[in-house]
């Protein structure tokens, strides 16, 4: 690829100011570049692809076609913050794909992980490329590239996530972060008037949930792990703890043990929170949660969600661990 180094002399974009020039810059550059053709972007809700659609529709507006694909495994209220933030407050032209039946059927009795991201990925690239078909004069491909990601050709994103798209598709690509560091893209979203929690998001696999639902996903868990997530989250931002630590989430092992309830003995699934520090997801430590924190969460978790009778807190680091169980 030419042109792949940052310039040694641009400023590290940290303050407001810089990042309305470095907007105006690329909005040039986008308009320059696209002139009155159509541009195409898988818009996960994620911050990279975020951050690229709102620069993209303040650069060409309606020719962004956004494409949003439910696979089933996102987190609670995650595509409805996107229909919300991307169609109603900033006008996109947005396609929203709810495609969960089709991966959580192909995903059916699959235990294997690195199976269970490859028909992600794949059904991810298929669903894509079928809404791509339909449409009519797309010539560019935007995507939320950024200096990392081409520093490190080997690293977490294009470890973990495969595939790409089919020859026929491949239209000239739209990378306006792709000099840009993740602190950098945070300061532009702000500036473009993201809303904080999109920008401030703490990072999320692409095959979401999935990874946190090991061994052969189930409805059934899928929801106890979609909840409990929920709970959790809510319970950081309310204590403050959203923000300050890196990554937190839970985990449902595809095992039940047994309980009480009502004099009644119960045999459900026990939920794992896990909570994280770390700078580039290589080496993390654990967050020590206050317990009445953690006693909180563990009695909404009880409480609330359906089929759980147990709360463990993993304490692993990583290395020996990895952040994610799978
Ligand atoms: P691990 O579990 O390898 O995770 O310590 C390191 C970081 O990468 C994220 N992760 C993924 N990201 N696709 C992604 O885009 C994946 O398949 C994947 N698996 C793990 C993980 O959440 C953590 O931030």
């Amino acid at each position: 690829m030419p042109n792949d180094h940052r310039d040694p002399n641009m400023k590290r974009i940290n303050n407001k100011k810089l990042a309305l020039e470095f907007i105006d810059e690329q909005v040039a550059a986008i308009q320059k570049q696209v002139g009155n053709k159509k541009v195409l972007l898988a818009l996960s809700g994620g911050v990279d692809s975020s951050v690229v659609a709102a620069l993209l529709i303040r650069a060409i507006g309606s020719n962004l076609v956004c494409v949003h694909v439910n696979h089933g495994l996102l987190r609670k209220g995650e595509s409805e913050q996107v229909i919300k933030v991307f169609r109603e407050q900033l006008g996109a032209n947005l396609i929203y794909v709810d495609a969960s039946d089709r991966f959580l059927d192909a995903l059916e009795g699959v235990e294997d992980p690195e199976t269970k991201r490859k028909i992600i990925g794949k059904i991810f690239i298929d669903v894509f490329a079928e809404e791509a078909r339909k449409l009519e004069g797309i010539e560019f491909l935007a995507q939320g590239t950024i200096y990392p990601d081409i520093l490190e050709s080997k690293g977490i994103k294009a470890h973990h996530n495969v595939g790409g798209l089919p020859p026929e598709l491949n239209f000239d690509l739209v990378e306006p972060v792709k000099f840009l560091y993740k602190d950098e893209v945070r300061v532009v979203g702000e500036a473009l008037g993201l809303p904080r929690p999109m920008v401030y998001r703490q990072p999320f696999p692409g095959p979401g949930l999935g990874v946190r639902c090991p061994g052969a996903i189930t409805r059934e868990r899928l929801e106890v792990v979609r909840e409990s997530d929920a709970i959790l989250r809510e319970e950081f931002a309310l204590n403050d703890l959203e923000g300050k630590v890196w990554q937190y989430f839970t985990i449902v092992p595809p095992f039940k043990s047994t309980g009480i309830k009502d004099n009644k003995r119960t045999y459900e699934y026990a939920v794992v929170i896990r909570a994280v520090n770390s700078i580039d997801a290589t080496t993390a430590t654990v967050e020590e949660i206050p317990y009445p924190i953690l006693f909180k969460i563990r009695d909404r978790i009880l409480n609330e969600v359906k089929g759980v009778n147990r709360v463990l807190v993993d304490i692993s680091p990583k290395p020996v661990a990895t952040i994610e169980w799978e």
